[in-house]
């Protein structure tokens, strides 16, 4: 049994009016092993290896935009959702041409299981994508998204923050917590904790009085995994899940620490950002804001300190405009 080597095999490809370079190896089907480059159509996102081949498939050719529904659309920005299971050969060449940016993502062929969401620049010769992400129609870790790609020649301009926003605005519409998949990579997890580090630190700013994450059940499942990752005594916790409460929020206005029993839960962090507590939790440590004090954790929500990370994390350009969706979660 032979193993099979995954170096890099496709170099570049044609996409739009972009020529790209690879960054990863790709499992295309063997009869491309012998192509240094591939011609996408930016439409359908069916390959080819010779570019007559394209110029030929774009003159009969009829999308003008990504396969599915039009879920989002703002200015020249819109969003598709696409069934992996209606349109499965856009899904599997969606996952093929995503996995040449993709490093130790698994890629799961099985696009059934999947909705794709592909964002576009559109203007009068089409809908050109610009970036997707995929989520599993139903995920057992509360995942809300699996990968998450945007096009190289799109990279550092906001479309990132933008898709990850989108993908939690589609777990508020369902009332749900999610999180992404792991492992991430090191700029998606960069991405990732800079918009958990705005959502999470403008909700801490703007907020006055006492604020909660909800962790108790958390705590239950995986007091282990915390107790690594927060350095707290594990013993601590289930003293703070017995009380339903494990962190709760200091303003620097106000005295502290607060006893657990008069503490009122005026909001909860993870319902209003459908950010999942144990991201939550890993942000404000990695940021040094959870302290542990006289027996209680207390976030120390100094203005400054705030504005100081704010600032660090960067603003995103693109906002998701809420009104602008129109969507019903999958059933
Ligand atoms: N170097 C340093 N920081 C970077 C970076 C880079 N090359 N790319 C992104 N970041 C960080 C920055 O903090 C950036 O914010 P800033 O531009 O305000 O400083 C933030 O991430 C997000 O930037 P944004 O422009 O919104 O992201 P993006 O459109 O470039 O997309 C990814 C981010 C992760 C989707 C993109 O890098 C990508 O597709 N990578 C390949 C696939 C991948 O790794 N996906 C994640 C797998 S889990
Ligand atoms: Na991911």
């Amino acid at each position: 049994h032979e193993e099979f080597t995954k170096v890099k095999n496709i170099a570049t490809i044609e996409l739009g009016r972009y020529e790209i370079e690879t960054w990863y190896f790709s499992p295309f089907p063997p009869e491309y092993n012998d192509c240094l480059k591939l011609y996408f159509c930016e439409f359908c996102l069916n390959f080819m290896k010779r570019k007559e081949q394209l110029q030929r498939h774009m003159k009969k050719c009829d999308l003008k935009h990504p396969p599915g529904d039009e879920i989002y659309r703002s200015g020249t920005l819109s969003m598709f959702e696409i069934d992996g299971k209606k349109n499965k050969v856009y899904g599997q060449n969606l996952c093929y041409l995503a996995k040449l940016f993709l490093d130790h993502k698994t890629l799961y062929y099985d696009v059934d299981l999947f909705l794709f969401y592909v964002l576009c620049e559109c203007d009068d010769r089409g809908c050109h994508m610009v970036g997707y992400f995929s989520k599993e129609k139903h995920s057992e870790e509360s995942y809300n998204l699996a990968c998450i790609l945007t096009l190289p020649p799109y990279q550092r301009k906001g479309y990132g923050k933008f898709l990850i926003a989108f993908s939690y605005e589609l777990s508020k519409k369902e009332g749900k917590v999610g999180t992404p998949e792991r492992p991430l990579s090191d700029l998606g997890l960069l991405s990732y904790r800079g918009y958990w580090t705005r959502v999470l630190l403008d909700i801490l700013k703007r907020h006055k009085g006492n604020i909660s994450i909800k962790v108790s059940n958390f705590l239950r499942d995986q007091d282990n995994f915390l107790s690594a990752h927060l350095l707290m005594p594990s013993s601590t916790y289930l003293n703070c899940v017995e009380k339903d409460m494990a962190v709760t929020v200091h303003f620097a206005d106000q005295k502290w620490p607060h006893p657990v029993g008069s503490m009122c839960q005026l909001m909860e962090l993870s319902d209003m950002t459908a950010i999942k507590a144990e991201d939550i939790l890993t942000t404000l440590q990695s940021l040094e804001l959870i302290q542990y004090r006289k027996g209680q954790h207390v976030i120390c929500a100094d203005p400054k300190v705030l504005d100081r990370h704010l600032k660090a994390a960067g603003r995103g350009g693109l906002e998701v405009d809420v009104s602008k969706l129109i969507w019903t979660p999958y059933k």
